[in-house]
C-alpha cells in the first residue's frame, strides 16, 4: 500500500459525501432509461447539474433566505429536467423516480472499507448535502447505521456545501481540525472545495473524468472507495 503523503498527517477521521460517493445513483438512471427510452442518460445528467444549480443558487443569493431542503431542491432539479428535455413527467413518473432516490443501494465496497476503518479505530461519518429524512432513509436501506459515527446534513445550517460553515460541520462533530479529517468525495467540485477548505481529501474517479481545471489538486486520487485506506499505513 502507498504511504501516507509527507507534509501530511494521518487523518484520525474520514468523513464521506453521501451521492455517488457511498449511495449509487446509477439505479436512478436505469430507471429514467425505462420510463423515457433514450433520454435516460441525458436526463440523470441534467437533473444532478440543476440539482446542485439549485443548491448553489439559494446558497449565494439573499442571504439563504430560499433555502429549501435538498429533497424539494432534487425533486425541482426532476421537473426542470424533464421540462427542457420535452419529457413527459406524469406525477406518477415523479413519484417512481423519487421514490428510487430515496432508496439507493450502497457501493459494493462501502461495508469492507468502513470496518476496516473501524477496525484502525478511525471515526466515520457523511458529510452530506441531503436532509436528515434522505440520509437516514439511505443509511438504514443501506445497512450501514452501525459503521457511521455521524451523519452530518449541512441542513442544519442551511447553508449547502460548498458553503465554508458547511465543511466546518466536520470539525465541529468529530472536534478535530479539518487536516486531521480526510474528506471523501466523487464530485471533483467538492473534492476540490474541501482540499480549499483545510481537509485532506481523496477524490474517488468513478468514471474516469478529468478533474477541475482550478489550479487546486485534491490530496488523492482513486477510483473507488477502497483507495481510503491508502491515507492509513499498512498494517
Ligand atoms: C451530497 C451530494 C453533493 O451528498 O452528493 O452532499
Amino acid at each position: 500500500m502507498e504511504k501516507p503523503k509527507a507534509g501530511h498527517v494521518v487523518p484520525r477521521a474520514v468523513l464521506f459525501d453521501a451521492y455517488g460517493t457511498l449511495f449509487d445513483v446509477y439505479s436512478v438512471g436505469l430507471l429514467a432509461e425505462q420510463l423515457f427510452p433514450g433520454q435516460g442518460q441525458a436526463l440523470g445528467v441534467l437533473w444532478r447539474d440543476k440539482q446542485i444549480e439549485y443548491t448553489r443558487l439559494v446558497t449565494t443569493s439573499n442571504g439563504g433566505q430560499h433555502y429549501r431542503p435538498f429533497w424539494e431542491l432534487t425533486r425541482a432539479g426532476l421537473r426542470y429536467a424533464c421540462k427542457r428535455l420535452g419529457l413527459d413527467l406524469t406525477a406518477e413518473r415523479e413519484d417512481r423516480l423519487m421514490n428510487q432516490y430515496r432508496h439507493l443501494s450502497a457501493f459494493p465496497e462501502n461495508r469492507e472499507v468502513l470496518q476496516a476503518l473501524k477496525k484502525r479505530g478511525i471515526v466515520t461519518g457523511i458529510l452530506s448535502n441531503g436532509d436528515p429524512s434522505m440520509l437516514d432513509v439511505a443509511v438504514k436501506s443501506a445497512g450501514l447505521e452501525d459503521l457511521l459515527d455521524h451523519v452530518l446534513s449541512v441542513d442544519s445550517i442551511r447553508k449547502y456545501k460548498t458553503h465554508p460553515e458547511a465543511y466546518a460541520l466536520g470539525p465541529q462533530a468529530t472536534g478535530l481540525a479539518a487536516p486531521q479529517i480526510a474528506f471523501v468525495s466523487c464530485n471533483s467540485w467538492d473534492a476540490l472545495a474541501a482540499t480549499w477548505y483545510g481537509y485532506q481529501t481523496l477524490w474517488v474517479n468513478r468514471y474516469a473524468l478529468p478533474f477541475e481545471e482550478l489550479g487546486t489538486q485534491p490530496t488523492r486520487t482513486g477510483s473507488n472507495l477502497r483507495d481510503v485506506l491508502g491515507f492509513f499505513p499498512a498494517g
